[in-house]
């Protein structure tokens, strides 16, 4: 493909601008065979932690380092190139301090080729959003469910049920996007905060079980797709069935393997004669 004729990726900018306008669509992606099948679809692909219980089988979403991010980054990268690509900053990369966000954030854009890091937290972080912003590294947010809080929240459930705990992720919510961040991952909270945040922040709001009035929406993919099997949660959509399919396909072929059916004349290599 000539320079010319190549689709121009679309930018942090172009995402901050959609405020209020076309919904924003963000579907999480860690492999070039998934990128290149989502991007044509999708404003952006989210390289998200939640690859540490996906990919790995692995309890919570802690253990995830940053080498296991940067390659997978760098893998949606080269699959996608239209979609903006975000990756996670994963678990203790980046709480320390700004000095300590910024190396591992750094890190990240210099070897995957993405645009912009995520990182979890209200308050507490718009110190370090800050410091990064002002420094060239695109953050978006994330408040309400986070994920890698799971030991300080006692779990997964879904957030906002007090006027307490409303008035926190509210505030963590305006904290981050003053500090800058072009966008903010609202997830797992009760549906009127979810729309007051959407009204009340200037950046652009993506749900996760929150709000069909958030600028945008992310899902996990394999979960939309029917293709994770442990627990899904309850503002999950299944678009698809594929996980039934994979099992299905997996049977013909080991039956066709035990019956001696595979591999058929099509599939093999004659001797040329002559
Ligand atoms: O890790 C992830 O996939 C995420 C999304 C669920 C927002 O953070």
């Amino acid at each position: 493909m000539s320079a010319s004729a190549q689709v121009k990726r679309i930018s942090v900018p172009d995402i901050a601008a959609r405020k209020g306008q076309e919904p924003v669509v963000v579907l999480t992606a860690y492999s070039v065979s998934m990128a290149t099948l989502l991007d044509d679809h999708c404003d952006c692909l989210l390289v998200g932690d939640s690859l540490g219980m996906v990919l790995y089988g692995l309890d919570s979403t802690l253990p995830v380092t940053l080498d296991m991010m940067i390659n997978h980054g760098a893998a949606v990268v080269r699959g996608s190139s239209k979609a903006c690509v975000v990756v996670d900053l994963p678990w203790a990369s980046y709480q320390e301090s700004p000095a300590q966000a910024f190396r591992n954030a750094a890190r990240v854009l210099a070897e995957t080729g993405a645009s912009a890091v995520k990182l979890e937290g209200g308050e507490e972080m718009a110190e370090t959003v800050e410091f990064l912003v002002r420094r060239g590294i695109p953050v978006m947010g994330h408040v309400g469910l986070t994920p890698q809080a799971v030991n300080a929240l006692g779990g997964y459930r879904a957030r906002g049920r007090s006027d307490a705990e409303q008035a926190k992720i509210l505030g963590d919510a305006k904290a981050i996007a003053e500090a800058g961040a072009f966008a903010i991952v609202v997830e797992g909270v009760v549906e009127p905060l979810a729309r007051q945040i959407t009204e009340q922040v200037p950046v652009v709001t993506i749900g996760i079980g929150a709000s069909a009035a958030c600028d945008g929406q992310v899902l996990v993919t394999d979960d939309m797709l029917g293709l994770f099997a442990g627990f899904t949660p309850k503002f999950v959509k299944r678009y698809a069935e594929i996980g039934e399919q994979v099992s299905q396909a997996a049977a013909s072929y080991a039956a066709d393997v035990r019956a001696r059916a595979f591999p058929g004349p099509a599939h093999l290599f004659g001797v040329k004669k002559g």
